[in-house]
């Protein structure tokens, strides 16, 4: 039987968080382990350099983001891990799926339209102040991720539907124009179980906000940062509800199901923020302590992270090749 192809790429901008990794590395890595797919995991550099002009500060997030996804478990010998940059065929099949690609569909793209609407709202003369062609093609790069893998489910936040869609209409509108039918056109997999984590002031956490718990905070910060976590002003001995609570919230997500029972019991008896606080940050330290120790030994060998990476790249480009010969073949190149 074919097996799914299952494809996702995580932006090097940032330290990862709590909320990228409940989130979008632990789903994806589950359906790595489902027999029924073919997994391609990526760094997705080149995006990165819409947001982030700083060359030193990109060079370590995408080793941390490397580290991550070793660290949580991903086995470079059964998922295609790579770096985005290390794959120059993707850049190839943007310039194609570039040329057949309405402007109006990116006009429509969230991201292009919420600057131009800021800017508006700021009365700025030029709608498009402050958007790079980076900005605007963003869209157009991540379609030619998927598309260059052929893949058929792409696991992304629901900010990022979008994007996959605009990905199935390029995909079927290169194969409408050359009379082929070459390139698969993706499905977006939401998850709708994994609800957003919301930060340490009640927003939804994101880098953006600065109210993250790095994944990897050593011990000491990562119980000042649990501490931190806003709750309400209900007294130890009120019962409290467990629905919209941040703190059970991420319980959820580490420990296992009689503990969450148990939590949620002494949920109703009443129980202190203070106390639950530290039965979190407890548990979270001990599930989270050896993926630190490893993710700490990879950022001071980063010589195996190269490797793999290197390994991950010469797999996924005999694969982008052969694409690329067949799609050049119909187009006349
Ligand atoms: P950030 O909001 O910190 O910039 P990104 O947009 O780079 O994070 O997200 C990378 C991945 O992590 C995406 O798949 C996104 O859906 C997921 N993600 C980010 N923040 C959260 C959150 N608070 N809860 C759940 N998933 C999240
Ligand atoms: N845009 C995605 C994000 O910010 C990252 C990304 C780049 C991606 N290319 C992709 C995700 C291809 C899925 C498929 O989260």
């Amino acid at each position: 039987m074919h097996k799914k192809i299952v494809l996702t790429g995580i932006t090097p901008s940032g330290t990862p968080h709590i909320g990228n990794y409940i989130g979008a590395i632990k789903p994806a890595l589950e359906m790595a382990k489902n027999p029924d797919f073919d997994a391609y995991f990526f760094i997705a550099d080149y995006h990165s350099l819409i947001k982030l002009w700083d060359g030193q500060l990109r060079q370590q997030y995408i080793y941390e983001i490397a580290a991550t996804w070793l660290a949580a478990g991903l086995d470079p010998k059964k998922v295609m891990f790579y770096r985005q940059s290390d794959i120059p065929e993707i850049m190839e099949l943007n310039w194609i799926l570039t040329s057949v690609t309405a402007k109006g569909l990116l006009n429509r793209a969230h991201a292009y339209k919420a600057a131009v609407d800021a800017n508006i709202a700021e009365g700025e003369k030029d709608e498009d102040a402050g958007v790079t062609m980076g900005l605007f093609n963003y869209p157009m790069l991540m379609a030619a991720d998927i598309i260059m893998l052929s893949a058929d489910l792409v696991p992304v936040g629901k900010d990022q539907i979008q994007h996959i869609e605009i990905a199935r209409d390029i995909a079927n509108r290169l194969n409408h124009i050359y009379g082929c039918n070459l390139l698969k056109a993706p499905e977006a997999l939401v998850d709708k179980s994994t609800q957003t984590i919301l930060g340490l002031d009640g927003r939804k956490m994101s880098k953006s906000y600065n109210n993250t718990i790095p994944l990897f905070a050593p011990s000491k910060l990562l119980k000042k940062l649990v501490m931190k976590i806003v709750t309400n002003s209900q007294l130890p001995e009120e019962p409290k509800e467990v629905k919209d609570c941040m703190v059970f919230a991420l319980y959820k997500h580490f420990a296992d199901e009689t503990e969450v029972s148990i939590l949620a019991e002494r949920y109703q008896t009443g129980i202190g923020w203070g106390e639950a606080k530290q039965i979190l940050f407890e548990k979270m330290d001990v599930v989270l302590t050896p993926m630190r120790e490893r993710y700490e030994y990879l950022l001071e060998n980063k010589q195996i992270i190269d490797e793999y990476l290197a390994e991950g790249a010469a797999k996924v480009r005999i694969e982008a090749q052969q694409l690329l010969v067949k799609l050049k073949q119909q187009i006349g190149l």
